[in-house]
């Protein structure tokens, strides 16, 4: 097998995003972009003599992108890839893999909870040695190369036969094709107390997991109904297809309406859950319970301890500063760390490394702690299993005890899609050009206390990450905060974040936004939403 240097010119736009590079899947396809892009990387972190995982969440592309990236890494001089059966990883999973057998990092396939499909979304990112997504000064080396790109390396050769467990070669490269779900499976064993929710189930819980015709499809069915002995059919829509079978597989309340319906519906089950395009996301309901991810995050570390992974107690918890503060009510009850980082699971991963934080959560349906660097929404809902086998309670009862004990954060999330870029741009600097004068002024009734811009200064290493998103702080605790989304794929994203917290969690009955009303208000008129993008109504409440 020969190695091949192919002659290339850069491709403009090629700058990956918090979470990698994220394009169409037919830019991605096209001429020299997926080999541009992964010789950037190979450029940067070095490929020769080098281990490395690869997978993905199997949609559209994936399997012949896994393709190129092996022949590539091989071209590149890597001793070895370790890649899941099929090319299938899910983004925990292979985060997991990557620490298990001490590599030098991994590349995963993924555009997370965007749909899949030949004219729908394709991404690949790039996770370090630790397992977590690369920080932003690789990422920037990323795409410095990609500017300045002239050749990249391939071997030619016919596929590797990825549909068998086992070891081959290719161009002197070892390619071990490993189970997806057997390591993750046995680290999910060592954390949670299958005994204790095998029992649960065997007493007649009922529970419903929505893979969205996703990565966690098989994860799922292998986890709860093989080893917990939840009821088969317990999984539904998990087999993994290129397209998701037309889902959106973003576990919120609009895209897993079924769950939703289900768990709201005629003989619910006990408990649902659901999780995204690579199994990192989660949603989790009750039987006419939704638990906002915000109060997931604050129920889970109040009872960490009952899982026998953590039983020793947690060192911290962080979550990023758009969601809500009911976690730091639990991290001071508990008198541990608490950390407000900004959006994005990377600025977990040194809190993580350090030792400072053990669980972290995302207003974005995204929970997880320092068993791998990433997001992992399975792990979240074996957490809550474990801690309603426990309990012996309902998710709705232990809620409400979590509130009358802590009080309630009243939560939202309003999204704003497809505005077109500039008038998004001009609004947020309109926004930030008001904050100095904003202290001191009531609006709706409230005054406001503070505004800024959210800075972070990284406890670990020090570095500075600004202009993190606008906050406005009102004297009785109340928050609005806005920011623009790093992730979308279409025009700009407006993220307005909402939160307002009362001792007495039956003051404003169960739905936030009744709570939040005067918050609401307050945030169309200091940002003049309707003025600047013509909308005056969210796209997606959550
Ligand atoms: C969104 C979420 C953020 C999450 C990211 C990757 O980013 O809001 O919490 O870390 O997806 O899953 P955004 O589009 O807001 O930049
Ligand atoms: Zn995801």
């Amino acid at each position: 097998m020969s190695v091949h240097i192919i002659a290339t010119t850069p491709i403009a736009g090629q700058k990956p995003g918090t979470s990698g590079l994220r394009k169409k899947t037919p830019v991605f396809m096209g001429r020299h972009y997926l080999e541009n892009f992964v010789q950037s990387i190979f450029d940067v972190v070095g490929a020769k003599g080098k281990t490395f995982v690869l997978g993905g969440d199997g949609r559209y592309f994936n399997d012949r992108a896994a393709q190129v990236i092996l022949r590539m890494a091989a071209a590149n001089g890597a001793a070895r890839v370790i890649v899941g059966q099929g090319a299938i990883l899910s983004t925990p999973a292979a985060s997991h893999l990557i620490r298990l057998n001490k590599t030098d990092g991994g590349i995963i396939m993924s555009a997370s909870h965007n749909p899949g499909g030949p004219n729908e979304d394709f991404g690949v990112k790039f996770n370090m040695p630790n397992g977590g997504p690369a920080p932003e000064a690789v990422t920037e080396a990323m795409y410095a190369r990609t500017t300045e790109i002239t050749q990249y390396h391939i071997v030619e050769s016919q596929d590797v036969d990825l549909s068998k467990v086992g070891r081959t070669s290719l161009a002197g490269m070892t390619v071990d094709v490993v189970d997806p779900v057997a390591d993750y499976a046995a680290l999910m064993e060592s954390l949670f107390d299958f005994n204790a929710i095998r029992a649960m189930f065997k007493s007649g819980f009922r529970m419903r997991f929505d893979a969205m015709c996703a990565v966690t499809g098989p994860y799922a069915t292998e986890i709860l109904e093989n080893r917990l002995g939840a009821a088969k059919g317990t999984v539904v829509h998990g087999t993994p297809l290129p397209d998701f079978g037309g889902m959106h597989p973003d576990p919120n309340p609009i895209w897993a309406k079924e769950l939703m319906d289900e768990m709201f519906g005629a003989d619910a089950p006990d408990f649902g859950a659901a999780s995204d395009g690579d199994g990192d996301r989660n949603m989790i309901v009750g039987r006419n319970a939704y638990v906002s991810p915000s109060d997931s995050l604050a129920v889970l570390a109040a009872n960490a301890t009952l899982a026998p992974g953590y039983k020793a107690g947690l060192k911290g918890v962080a979550r990023s500063m758009p969601t809500s503060a009911a976690a730091d009510r639990v991290a001071a009850a508990l008198k541990i760390g608490s950390y407000e980082t900004p959006t994005g699971w990377k600025f977990f991963g040194n809190l993580l490394d350090a030792g400072k934080a053990t669980i972290c959560g995302e207003e974005s349906f995204g929970t997880g702690s320092d068993h791998v660097r990433e997001k992992d929404g399975l792990w979240a809902v074996l957490m809550w299993l474990n801690i309603l086998a426990v309990r012996k309670e309902s998710v709705a009862e232990i809620l409400t005890s979590h509130w009358s004990s802590f009080g309630r954060n009243f939560y939202s999330r309003h999204d704003f899609e497809a505005i077109p870029t500039e008038k998004a741009d001009a609004m947020m600097a309109a926004l930030r050009a008001a904050l100095p004068s904003m202290p001191g002024h009531q609006v709706e009734g409230m005054m406001i206390a503070d505004a800024d811009d959210f800075e972070y200064t990284d406890p670990v290493d020090g570095s500075v990450s600004r202009k993190q998103g606008v906050r406005i702080l009102f004297e009785d605790g109340s928050r609005i905060v806005l920011r623009l989304s790093g992730t979308g794929t279409e025009g700009a994203t407006l993220r307005l974040y909402l939160e307002r917290y009362e001792e007495d969690p039956a003051k404003f009955g169960l739905d936030p936004q009744i709570a939040l009303g005067p918050v609401i208000r307050a945030a169309h008129g200091l940002a003049r939403i309707e003025e600047h993008t013509g909308r005056s109504a969210p796209d997606v409440v959550t």
